[in-house]
């Protein structure tokens, strides 16, 4: 029989869906199952977007540009511009979602056995695009103690090799839920232009700023136009994950035409969905007022809740809508399946991610769960003491 490639043996399973089977069997008991373990947010997405899908006037669902539409991208560029980030539609292409923006970034400035330096824990699917890349992860370890800010930058450098092309950091991050300050943006600058290495920040989360924090783009960093490319989503900024679209976005003229390329073999991005995110664009501030507002009720809920409970260690998130909590238990991947496999409260139970998938360094984060506050304050509650309570019988 023909074998797999070692490329396809090695992908990663998400740390999520390996669960999932376990839950499964949950609902078919008859079980409840608050989902904290997933960032499928529960907010209603702008109405106005939705309508725009349902009165487009087309004949045809063609394709669009491979970068995406002009009209789609100028609406971008000033999209932007509000946020202080001063780009033209040509430094942008539309993408597939952020994670193929991920694979184009990827694809663009990397090779085979290339290093890419990331902050840990980070969103797991880094180690999936790595993985299909050829890419190494070198993690540099931030830590709960230190509510996960930037690992000081001489921890960055002991780990620059002549193989080392980026630095990837999630702004604010999935899954610690950290907003990095605009000293630390600069310090990342500095080392990036000292080494002549690409500044990738994904920074699908912007809007998810909290406690007054407002969030500071590496493309608002003067100096920083030819090392940086940011990795953006319409998923959760207006709650349309399924729409599937994002955007890369670099001011280094070579790297949007060689993305272009990467682009161009994919044809287009979803045509109807440009449509809908194009749309989005227009939707008022009152919508992320509102929906801010919603999370850090929810957040300040969740890590109060969680802090109760002894021996439970939470770092205080100030963006995004995760946290990583820290248990007293040994592996949190045979705790988040016993919770659904043998643990309710009135036929009610959580499911949880474990953490260790947010890590690459093996046997870290192994008594960590992330969780995603993605549900309203009373689920939220009622969550958090079916924690409290199964871990007063749990066994290692
Ligand atoms: C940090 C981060 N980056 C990128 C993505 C990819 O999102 P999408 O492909 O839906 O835009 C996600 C999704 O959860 C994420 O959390």
């Amino acid at each position: 029989m023909p074998t797999i490639s070692k490329k396809g043996a090695s992908m990663p399973e998400s740390p999520i869906r390996k669960l999932v089977p376990y839950a499964e069997k949950a609902y078919k008991q008859g079980k409840t199952v608050y989902h904290l373990n997933i960032g499928q947010p529960d907010i209603k997405t702008p109405q106005i977007a939705l309508e725009a899908v349902k009165i487009h006037s087309l004949d045809i669902l063609a394709y669009t540009r491979s970068e995406g539409s002009e009209g789609y991208r100028e609406k971008i560029a000033n999209y932007y511009a509000k946020n202080d980030i001063h780009v033209k539609h040509d430094d942008i292409i539309v993408t597939t979602g952020g994670s193929e923006a991920l694979l184009f970034a990827f694809g663009t400035i990397m090779d085979t056995d290339d290093e890419v330096i990331i902050p840990e824990p980070f969103y797991a699917n880094y180690n999936g695009f790595s993985t299909a890349s050829g890419v190494k992860v070198v993690p540099v370890i931030s830590k709960i103690e230190d509510n996960f800010a930037l690992p000081p930058i001489e921890e960055f450098e002991k780990l620059i090799t002549p193989k080392t092309k980026a630095i990837l950091i999630c702004n604010p991050g999935n899954p610690t839920g950290y907003l990095y300050s605009k000293e630390e943006i600069k310090q990342l600058a500095a080392i990036v232009k000292k080494h002549d290495l690409f500044l990738i920040a994904d920074e699908v989360y912007r809007e998810f700023a909290y406690d007054g924090a407002t969030h500071y783009s590496i493309l608002q960093e003067e100096g920083l136009e030819d090392y940086a490319i940011i990795i953006d989503s319409v998923s959760k900024r207006y709650s349309m994950c399924g729409a599937r679209i994002g955007c890369l976005v670099s001011k280094n003229k070579t790297i949007i035409q060689t993305a272009l390329k990467f682009a161009q073999a994919r044809l287009s991005p979803p045509t109807l969905a440009q449509i809908a995110s194009e749309a989005a664009l227009e939707t008022p501030q009152s919508y992320f007022d509102d929906v801010i507002e919603e999370y850090v009720e929810r957040r300040n809920v969740l890590i109060e809740e969680l802090n109760k409970i002894e021996g439970v260690q939470v770092a205080n998130p100030n963006g995004a809508f995760y946290c990583i909590a820290q248990l007293p238990i040994k592996n949190s991947d045979a705790f988040a399946q016993w919770l659904l496999e043998s643990f309710d409260i009135d036929g009610e139970t959580v499911m949880v991610a474990p953490a260790a998938g947010f890590y690459s360094s093996p046997g870290v984060g192994l008594n960590q769960i992330r969780i995603a506050y993605v549900l309203n304050t009373d689920s939220l509650k009622k969550a958090v003491n079916i924690l409290k309570e199964a871990l007063k019988v749990y066994k290692d």
